[in-house]
């Protein structure tokens, strides 16, 4: 059976306690990325603990140069999409930029679209010490939140590029930050692989590495980095377990020669 049709009728579906249990356990977490229904469909049965629909379709999916023109309205149907293919992973959508920066308030009717219209169970968004108010908004209106510190894409001009972040001082307390407003997770990109093993040992919820080292509660991968369709350039830390762009390359090259030879369809494909 293909694994897209593969059931996994016997998995509980993954929570938000859950991974607070996770992390109480030592059990590691899995996240990927995804963005329609057949990839979300794939991940999911192969056991990734949670979906995140990040704004780096941006880049992967849209061609786009950064995130910083993704839109609400184009997160909540890619979130649409993901959650309708999901059984088992807690999904979680991105809140895109400007989607949340200018008030608490406008935070949550953006997040109380991602959950209502595209059924997203949880969001993420960025920033420490600068959004510990619209953190602790949305959890008290029940919305879970995963925060993201360290390298923010959103604030990739601020930032000077995709850099690696090596302020101790300001992780930490931009991490406390996330965790005391009531964030269920953390998020740590591109930072020091030590540094972000001693910022995870300060925390009680876990950490999400990305670009952050193996000291993290989980990890978190871009599918399409993951699988090799993505042709940008891939960061390091973002290792290819698949070769899928030369694969979907090589079938959609021997489908033109047949078709272009005569040799598809043949009589297997036509009707009597
Ligand atoms: O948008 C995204 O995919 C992300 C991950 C890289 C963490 O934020």
């Amino acid at each position: 059976m293909p694994a897209s049709t593969t059931p996994q009728t016997d998995a509980r579906p993954v929570t938000v306690p859950d991974f607070q249990s996770a992390k109480s356990q030592g059990r590691k977490l899995a996240v990927v990325t995804a963005y329609d229904f057949p990839l979300a469909r794939l991940c999911d049965a192969a056991g990734a603990d949670c979906l995140l629909v990040g704004d780096s379709l941006g880049m992967v999916v849209q061609g786009l140069p950064d995130c910083l023109g993704v839109t609400l309205d184009e997160m909540i149907y890619h979130t649409r999409l993901v959650a309708r293919a999901v059984r088992r992973a807690l999904v979680v959508a991105d809140l895109p930029f400007m989607s949340y920066q200018e008030s608490p308030r406008q935070a949550l009717r953006s997040a109380g679209r991602l959950v209502k219209e595209a059924r997203a169970h949880a969001v993420k968004l960025e920033g420490g010490e600068r959004a510990r108010a619209t953190i602790r908004r949305l959890v008290e209106a029940g919305i879970p939140v995963m925060g993201h510190v360290g390298l923010t894409p959103q604030s990739v001009r601020a930032l000077g590029g995709f850099r690696v972040q090596r302020d101790e001082g300001r992780l930490l307390d931009d991490a406390l930050a996330v965790e005391a407003a009531g964030a269920f997770a953390v998020v740590i990109e591109c930072v020091p692989a030590e540094l972000a093993r001693r910022v995870t040992a300060r925390l009680r919820i876990p950490t999400i590495g990305i670009g952050a080292g193996a000291g993290c509660d989980g990890q978190v991968l871009v599918s399409h980095d993951l699988l090799g369709l993505y042709e940008g350039a891939r960061p390091r830390f973002a290792k290819a377990y698949a070769d899928l762009g030369s694969a979907i390359q090589r079938a959609v090259g021997q489908y033109c020669r047949e078709v272009r030879e005569g040799a598809f369809p043949s009589a297997e494909h036509e009707f009597k």
